[in-house]
């Protein structure tokens, strides 16, 4: 991904900056189209994972829809040109006015979370004489292999509707007058690379379209999520995650009722790979039993480390002083005053001196969306490989 020559222009830029490499992202969309959007998928993109307008207008170039958690993104969507009949608006704690702004456009599912909110909405659609289209966010109890703190499918989790809530809801839905259910919704969670975790989703779902059609309900989409993992150990090996592998497990698993619609809502597996955070190193320290690189880079501009212990590669680009050929353990620090404010100990790098540049990969999702500017520090700018050109 970086070439001596890309190194060598990025040498005079002021870090920490984000880079987005606009080609990757496009070769990734290509495979979401073969594999996804061609076998007649609908593939939202979540853009909590990046709402960076860049990299919105060529995921909107590509014919995916939107998956928005905040009235702001909503407005977002819209403003980037997304129709609103391909926004679903997902949200365990939504105010009035972001319900709103969704009535106001018109989109095409609110994916409602808990019976009071369904309630609310029947109300505020009322009132602005509108019919509110409806997915049921359900907990389906499945706990997906990933960090615990984006699980969000299991029963200890505040997201969705429970199971046993649902046929007294749907009973009650049928009775509002503005509301119309038009669909179930899912979202287990985030960074999930064992592909078992969805096979056990599908067979819930199967499951459960089984208590609708009881009741005589026809459901006309199946809203599964996303949630689907990237490799974070090699991002060059596996730039495009394997999109074929993914569909074909909800394909083989998820028995769909005639004229049924498939949705996803995917982030990080669209862009997760196309962004890295260059950082220059400051200083090298020499610690009681490590070797610190403090790097410019910290928490605020990427705070996964810190909040998920991810572990994101950092290559080490050889611009300013070829290093020897000496592997050494550093301690990859930022300047932060946190001790949490680390990117990855004992880890093995070509020798690092001031001045270096440094490729913290794989964070084109939740990356700058997730940046602050905690102890007044200044945003990162951003990059796009066009800007190279
Ligand atoms: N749909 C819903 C309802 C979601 O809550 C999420 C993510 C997505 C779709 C997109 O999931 P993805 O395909 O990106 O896994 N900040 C964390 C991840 C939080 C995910 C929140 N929900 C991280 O940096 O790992």
């Amino acid at each position: 991904m970086f070439n001596k020559e890309l190194v060598r222009k990025f040498i005079n830029r002021k870090t920490p900056f984000y880079y987005y490499d606009l080609e990757l992202l496009d070769r990734t969309l290509e495979s979401v189209k073969k594999y996804g959007q061609d076998k007649g998928y609908h593939i939202h993109f979540a853009l909590k994972a990046n709402n960076n307008d860049r990299i919105l207008k060529n995921i909107l170039a590509a014919g995916l829809g939107a998956d928005c958690v905040s009235g702001k993104e909503i407005e977002k969507a819209i403003e980037i040109g997304f129709q609103p009949g391909q926004i679903a608006f997902a949200g365990v704690g939504k105010t009035d006015e972001e319900i709103e702004i969704g009535l106001e456009h018109d989109i095409f599912s609110f994916n409602c979370e808990s019976v009071q909110e369904v309630e609310l909405l029947n109300r505020l659609a009322s009132v602005h004489n509108k019919t509110a289209r409806i997915a049921l966010r359900i907990n389906p109890n499945i706990k997906a292999k990933t960090h615990k703190y984006i699980a969000t499918g299991a029963e200890e989790n505040k997201f969705g509707i429970l199971v046993k809530e649902l046929p007294e809801l749907a009973d009650k839905i049928r009775r509002f007058e503005n509301l119309e259910l038009t669909g179930i919704h899912f979202h287990i969670g985030s960074q999930i690379e064992d592909l078992n975790s969805f096979d056990a989703l599908c067979n819930k779902i199967n499951q459960l379209q089984s208590m609708f059609d009881e009741k005589e309900i026809r459901l006309q989409h199946i809203n599964v999520g996303g949630g689907f993992g990237i490799d974070y150990s090699d991002p060059d090996e596996n730039a495009i995650p394997d999109f074929k592998t993914y569909f074909q497990t909800f394909d083989k698993n998820l028995k769909l009722r005639d004229n049924q619609k498939l949705h996803f809502e995917l982030g990080r597996s669209i862009v997760g790979q196309c962004g890295s955070l260059i950082s220059k190193v400051l200083f090298i320290k020499e610690g009681y039993h490590t070797r610190f690189a403090v790097v410019d880079a910290g928490m605020t501009e990427l705070i996964r480390p810190a909040l998920y212990q991810a572990k994101h590669q950092i290559n080490h680009l050889d611009n300013l002083n070829p290093s020897s050929d000496e592997i050494l353990l550093y301690d990859v620090v930022g300047p932060i005053c946190e001790t949490s404010d680390t990117f990855r100990t004992g880890y093995p790098m070509p020798e690092l001196r001031r001045g270096d540049l440094v490729a913290i990969r794989s964070c084109g999702a939740y990356g700058q969306v997730m940046s602050s500017d905690y102890n007044l520090r200044e945003r990162a700018k951003v990059f796009y490989s066009d800007d190279f050109e």
